[in-house]
C-alpha cells in the first residue's frame, strides 16, 4: 500500500510510484488512481500478467479491458489504423476519461481484448498515473479494481477492501475526481458507437463531431449489448435496490418496508435529505451540480452494504449530460428496478 497523496514530499511519490512501475514489468499487478475510477493494471503486452488481472478480479474472460498509454506515440504498436475521427477525439479528449475503441495489432495480449480484432484504449488525466505509465515504459492494461460486479473503487481504501492480499499492491492517491468510468466510444466501424455513457458526455462528443449512435441496449432492456462488458450486472449494493422516479412516494415504501421488518436505506442528494426517515440515509452529492453526485455515488453505494441496508430506495436524476451516466450505473446497480 503505497501513499502517492498529498502528505509525502515528490521524492518519497517517485520512489513509490518507481515500485509499482517495477512490479508492473515483473508482470504482477497493482492497483492505481485514475481521475475516473481506480484501475488494476498489468503489462498489455504479455499474456500472463494481463490474467492476473482476470483472477484478481474473479472478471469473466469475456469481457475485455482497456489499454492504458501515457502518449500518442505508443498507438503504433497497439493499432492498425486510427481514422480521422478517432483522431479529433483523441486530440479534443485526451488526457480525460473518454476510452476509444480501434482496430488491434498483434502485440496486445490475447486476454487484452476477449479474443475480439479490437482493442480499447485511453490517456489517463491523473498525475500519478501518467508517472507510472511512463516508468512501467509499457501500455497497462487496467479494468476497475473493484471485484467484478461491485461498484468501482474511487479510494485505496475501496480497492484495499476488495482485493488485499490479492494483488502485489495499491498507488493510493486519495479520491478520484470523476468518481465514474471513462466513456467507451468504438470507432472502428465507420459512424462511432457510444457504449457506455461516462465522464466524457455524448453532449461534449456531438458538439465535436457531429451525431453519433448509441448502443440501442443503453435506451431499452430489450436489446442485447453490442460491448461484452455491458451485459454484466455491475455496482450492485448485497441489499436490493429500487429507483423511484417521483421522490414523494419514498416516504411510503420506507414506511412498509419498515413495518416489514427491514433494514430500510435511502438514496438522496442534500437537496432533499431531510424529507426522509430510514435506518441509514445517504446524501450523494447536490442536485445544482450532478458533478457531486458522479464524484460520490460509488462510495454512497458501498456505504449500504457497511450499514447492512436491507432494501434501499433512491431518487433518480435528469438523463442529460453526465446524468446520463449517473443514470446507467443506477440502473445496473438496480438490476432494471424502476417504478
Ligand atoms: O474509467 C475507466 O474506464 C476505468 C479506469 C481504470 O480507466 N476502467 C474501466 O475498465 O472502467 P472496465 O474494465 O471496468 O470497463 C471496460 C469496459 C467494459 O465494459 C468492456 O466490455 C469494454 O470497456 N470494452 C473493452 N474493450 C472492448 C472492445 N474491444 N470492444 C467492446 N467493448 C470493450
Ligand atoms: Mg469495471
Amino acid at each position: 500500500f503505497w501513499a502517492v497523496d498529498n502528505f509525502l514530499n515528490e521524492r518519497q511519490h517517485s520512489e513509490h510510484i518507481k515500485e509499482a512501475a517495477m512490479w508492473i514489468t515483473k508482470g504482477e499487478v497493482v492497483a492505481f488512481p485514475t481521475e475516473t475510477v481506480y484501475g488494476l493494471g498489468a503489462n498489455a503486452l504479455e499474456e500472463t500478467a494481463v490474467k492476473k488481472i482476470f483472477e484478481a478480479k474473479g472478471r469473466p474472460s469475456d469481457n475485455p479491458l482497456i489499454v492504458h498509454i501515457a502518449s500518442v506515440k505508443q498507438l503504433d504498436e497497439l493499432v492498425t489504423d486510427i481514422p480521422p475521427l478517432a483522431k479529433k477525439l483523441m486530440d479534443h479528449f485526451w488526457p480525460g476519461p473518454l476510452t476509444i475503441i480501434l482496430k488491434k495489432k498483434e502485440s496486445v495480449a490475447t486476454s487484452v481484448t476477449a479474443g475480439l480484432d479490437t482493442v480499447a484504449i485511453r490517456i489517463p488525466d491523473h498525475p500519478v498515473a501518467i508517472e507510472l505509465l511512463k516508468q512501467a515504459n509499457v501500455p497497462v492494461a487496467a479494468p476497475s479494481a473493484n471485484l467484478s460486479g461491485k461498484p468501482s473503487p474511487t479510494s485505496g481504501e475501496h480497492v484495499f477492501h476488495d482485493l488485499k492480499g490479492r494483488i502485489a499492491g495499491i498507488l493510493d492517491g486519495g479520491q478520484t475526481g470523476v468518481g465514474l468510468e471513462s466513456t467507451v466510444i468504438d470507432c472502428s466501424k465507420g459512424i462511432p458507437i457510444l457504449y457506455r455513457p461516462g465522464g466524457v458526455t455524448i453532449e461534449d462528443i456531438e458538439a465535436l463531431v457531429g451525431e453519433i449512435k448509441v448502443d440501442p441496449s443503453l435506451k431499452s432492456t430489450d436489446e442485447a449489448p453490442l460491448s461484452p462488458g455491458m451485459k454484466y450486472t455491475h455496482y450492485a449494493p448485497n441489499g436490493t435496490l429500487i429507483l423511484v422516479r417521483d421522490r414523494k412516494q419514498i416516504p411510503s415504501l420506507l414506511a412498509e418496508a419498515k413495518a416489514e421488518g427491514k433494514r430500510t436505506g435511502v438514496l438522496t442528494t442534500k437537496d432533499n435529505q431531510g424529507s426522509y426517515t430510514a435506518d441509514v440515509i445517504v446524501s450523494c452529492g447536490s442536485r445544482q451540480d450532478l458533478a457531486t453526485v458522479a464524484n460520490q455515488l460509488y462510495e454512497s453505494l458501498r456505504t449500504f452494504d457497511e450499514e447492512k441496508a436491507e432494501i434501499i430506495f433512491s431518487e433518480t436524476f435528469p438523463a442529460e449530460n453526465i446524468g446520463i451516466a449517473i443514470m446507467n450505473r443506477l440502473e445496473k446497480a438496480a438490476g432494471g428496478k424502476v417504478i
